[in-house]
């Protein structure tokens, strides 16, 4: 689903959404609080917080992944980022297991989020129960809505994305994202999932969210970041108490699907980004996440590097000044210029 054409629609929707700036003010930061000891978070609708800097872990190797998140626990990362879809739930779990078994962290110290695939909005309790399973947890601190599609069902965990005979997404249309969102909410009454979000939803489809829903989504989940700030949505998410967690933080970042999707440069590579980090005595990775966390979103860079786990969490001990602030916000849809 997330391939090329439904990226570029999302750009393309954001880009005439930019009109509705002018409407979208006075928008209240949110605050990330500091408990003595902790990581900063921030405050959900559900009363629940959500560290703010949390591990990706979409295209970390199956091997790597025990030795990644127990030294990412180790440095400080309280916040977990997995889905169905990046089918290492399993290796995630097992970690998981080890970290509480070894008394690393306790579970309720950790903030865990993982999505329902699209192939599984009929199947939204058996897929949620599935993916506990397999992290090896009896509650979800967080269940996102992947993407606001329902495609043919083909066995849960299975996260398949089926074509249809005609090479075309076989999209399931008996099922509305209200039917699913009314089925994440029945979770929460379970005490299965403690927060619920979407995820790639943009201002129409959160509106609506809003207005069906009983409990309102926590969280949207988005790409964002310096070449596709999407400030309306941002800003629209933020007024109605939805967190915005940004994900794919660093474009490009050495990430080869996201090259090959856009086939553009990396806002890391970027003159401007480079100039404010060197100015801030910073990396270009640390400049672009807290960015991130001064436009009161929450990232979640992935990294299978320990190094550059250190260096993505590193990014609580300085402040960009309003006016790079002004600098960072002029290379959005920077990406799209010719180099
Ligand atoms: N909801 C959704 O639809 C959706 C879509 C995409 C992603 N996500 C979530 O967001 C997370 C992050 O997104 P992402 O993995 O696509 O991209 P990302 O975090 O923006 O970028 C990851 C890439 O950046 C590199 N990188 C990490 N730290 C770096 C640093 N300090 N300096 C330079 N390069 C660095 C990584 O390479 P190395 O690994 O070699 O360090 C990797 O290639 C995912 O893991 C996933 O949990 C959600």
């Amino acid at each position: 689903m997330a391939g090329k054409g439904s990226r570029c629609r999302y750009r393309r929707m954001s880009a005439e959404l930019h009109a509705w700036r002018e409407w979208i003010v006075g928008i209240p930061p949110i605050r990330f609080k500091k408990k003595k000891g902790a990581a900063p978070a921030v405050a959900l609708s559900s009363g629940h917080r959500m560290p703010a800097v949390g591990l990706g872990v979409c295209r970390m190797e199956k091997p790597a992944i025990r030795g990644l998140i127990h030294s990412a626990l180790r440095i400080g990362y309280r916040h977990l980022e997995c889905a169905a879809d990046y089918q290492n739930e399993a290796e995630v779990g097992d970690a998981l297991a080890e970290a509480f078994q070894t008394r690393l962290v306790k579970r309720e110290d950790l903030f865990i989020t993982t999505k329902l695939w699209n192939s599984d909005h009929g199947h939204v309790m058996e897929a949620c129960k599935d993916s506990l399973k397999k992290l090896r947890i009896d509650y979800l601190d967080l269940y996102l809505v992947h993407f606001p599609v329902a495609t043919r069902h083909t066995g849960v965990g299975t996260t398949s994305s089926a074509l249809g005979d005609d090479g075309v997404l076989d999209i399931d249309t008996t099922i509305s994202l209200e039917t699913t969102w009314h089925a994440m909410e029945e979770l929460v009454s379970m005490g299965l999932v403690r927060s619920i979000g979407i995820s790639n939803y943009d201002i129409f489809l959160t509106r609506d969210c809003l207005a069906y829903a009983k409990i309102k989504p926590a969280v949207n989940q988005i790409e964002t970041h310096p070449y596709f700030q999407r400030d309306s949505l941002v800003k629209f998410c933020q007024k109605h108490g939805i967190c915005v967690t940004a994900h794919t933080p660093f474009p490009l970042g050495g990430s080869t699907a996201n090259t090959e999707w856009f086939g553009s440069v990396s806002c890391l590579d970027d003159p401007v980004i480079k100039s404010l980090a060197e100015k801030y005595g910073k990396t270009p990775a640390q400049l672009v996440l807290r960015w991130g966390l001064q436009r009161n979103t929450v990232v979640i860079p992935k990294t299978s590097k320990v190094e550059r786990l250190q260096e993505n969490f590193e990014v609580f001990n300085f402040e960009i000044s309003g006016e790079d602030m002004e600098k960072i916000k002029i290379q959005d849809h920077r990406q799209e210029l010719p180099n």
